[in-house]
């Protein structure tokens, strides 16, 4: 794909986003902070994970990853230079609140605090994900999301994070892709924290469900701003496609456990018959207690998509991707993007939406042009403003990610970032991509003639 003819231009269609729309920049505590025994912090599942042998790619572990914890002043630099209006990133709990019960670790928390400042004296606004993946691993010992506990204790140090920062952050978003934790942590036993137990993955979609919805209703009680707080969670609601009519039902399948399952109690307070239907005939079930879906359904204010990529499937459901792909094998798909948000508009009207993440993996044999990521962000921002033009209530658009950083059970080779970063020497680089995306942002903010 990449061609020695650069390709610069903007995205089009963008002049037609409201002046309001947000641009940001997004990254997750674990991926980049490093500094895992410091300061307080007790082990997540992630640090226990990525020493078991085989769990993740090279044996690369987050002890290390991007250093953010040391290197914050020179990263939220980074973010300002950029021009976004809009840092998001994720508070670790086992930071903040060591083995995920119990009073605040002071030093943790004042990290937080410390970032949250620096931004705001970049003009920088800060999105808080309370939770992006790094369960404290006492709590998994205890259960993890499989267990009904979880989701109070979460609710508790959701109170603890905003009730430090409330005064300075508007926005506040519960989980990051409970779908991910539930399916490839509790499923499928590829992400933390390893376990092939399909009915604890079930209870864990439920568990953080209820989360999500007592954290919300929790700090909604305790939000005594003007003009109040904005709060969400963040999906990753995967389009898939049937690829001949055989597909369908497949297609349909892979939607309402990827999609319906997750936004249909969250906005509509009820769990799609489909689903329960075939969970009950395989003998699973969700552990429902009166008035769960209640606090579920709890008003949100605005949901976080998070869009890789649309999926094909034949009619066993497997994935078909013949056309386009990233570094990680991912279809590059931008019109899928558009085609989701009018979809999610149509079936879920007023409530915004906010691309919380989107971006691509491409090889740093790639660079310096970096043609592939610019065309990737490109036509995903077009896709956004088609679906603008379609009526659709888009409010922003986040790219994944800042830094080449800890990709999960990929480890350090995958790299999403606008930096690269020097494993060795932990030294920031600009790419193409990050000096694209300063410029568009800074004709938007020209005035115009
Ligand atoms: C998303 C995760 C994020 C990052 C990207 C590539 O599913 O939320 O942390 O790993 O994928």
């Amino acid at each position: 794909m990449t061609t020695d003819a650069h390709d610069l231009r903007p995205p089009s269609g963008t002049p037609g986003l409201p002046s309001g729309f947000r641009w940001g920049v997004s990254t997750s505590a674990f991926q980049i902070e490093g500094a895992a025994a410091e300061d307080g912090r007790t082990p997540s599942i992630w640090d226990t994970f990525s020493r078991v042998p085989g769990a993740v790619t090279g044996g690369d572990t987050a002890d290390v990853a991007c250093d953010h914890y040391h290197r914050m002043p020179e990263d939220v630099a980074l973010v300002a230079g950029l021009g976004v209006d809009t840092y998001r990133f994720s508070v670790a709990w086992p930071r903040v609140q060591p083995g995920g019960r119990g009073p605040v670790n002071a030093r943790g928390l004042d990290f937080y605090d410390r970032l949250v400042d620096a931004l705001l004296s970049a003009g920088v606004d800060p999105w808080i994900t309370l939770h992006h993946w790094d369960l404290p691993q006492e709590l998994e010992d205890a259960g993890g999301w499989a267990e009904r506990g979880t989701a109070h204790r979460f609710a508790d140090y959701a109170l603890l994070v905003f009730g430090r920062l409330h005064d300075r952050v508007t926005t506040w978003t519960t989980l990051n892709e409970p779908w991910c934790v539930a399916t490839y942590g509790y499923a499928e036993g590829t992400h933390a924290p390893g376990r092939r137990d399909r009915a604890a993955a079930v209870r864990a979609v439920h568990h953080q469900l209820l989360a999500h919805g007592e954290a919300v209703t929790r700090m909604r009680a305790a939000s005594t701003r003007d003009g109040g707080h904005t709060f969400g969670i963040t999906l990753n609601p995967t389009p898939t496609l049937p690829h001949t009519p055989e597909a369908k039902e497949a297609a349909e399948e892979a939607e309402a456990f990827g999609i319906r399952m997750y936004l249909e109690p969250l906005l509509r307070g009820h769990y799609p018959d489909t689903v329960l239907a075939r969970l009950g005939r395989e003998g699973f079930a969700l552990p429902v207690e009166p008035g769960d879906l209640e606090v579920i359904s709890a008003p949100l204010d605005v949901l976080g998509v998070n869009y890789y990529f649309t999926e094909t499937v034949r009619a066993d459901g497997t994935p078909v991707r013949d056309g386009a792909t990233t570094a990680l094998g991912w279809p590059v798909t931008p019109s899928g993007l558009t085609d989701l948000l009018v979809r999610l508009h149509r079936d879920h009207p007023g409530v915004p939406i906010v691309i919380t993440e989107n971006g691509a993996a491409f090889a740093d044999a790639h660079l310096p042009h970096d043609q592939d990521r610019v065309d990737f962000l490109r036509a995903h921002i077009e896709a956004v403003a088609a679906a603008h033009a379609q009526g659709v209530d888009v409010r922003g658009y986040f790219a994944w990610t800042l830094l080449d950083n800890f990709e999960w059970a990929h480890g350090y080779g995958p790299t999403f970032g606008l930096f690269s970063v020097d494993r060795a020497t932990q030294e920031r680089t600009p790419k193409r991509s990050a000096l694209w995306y300063r410029d568009f942002l800074k004709s938007r903010a020209a005035p115009t003639a």
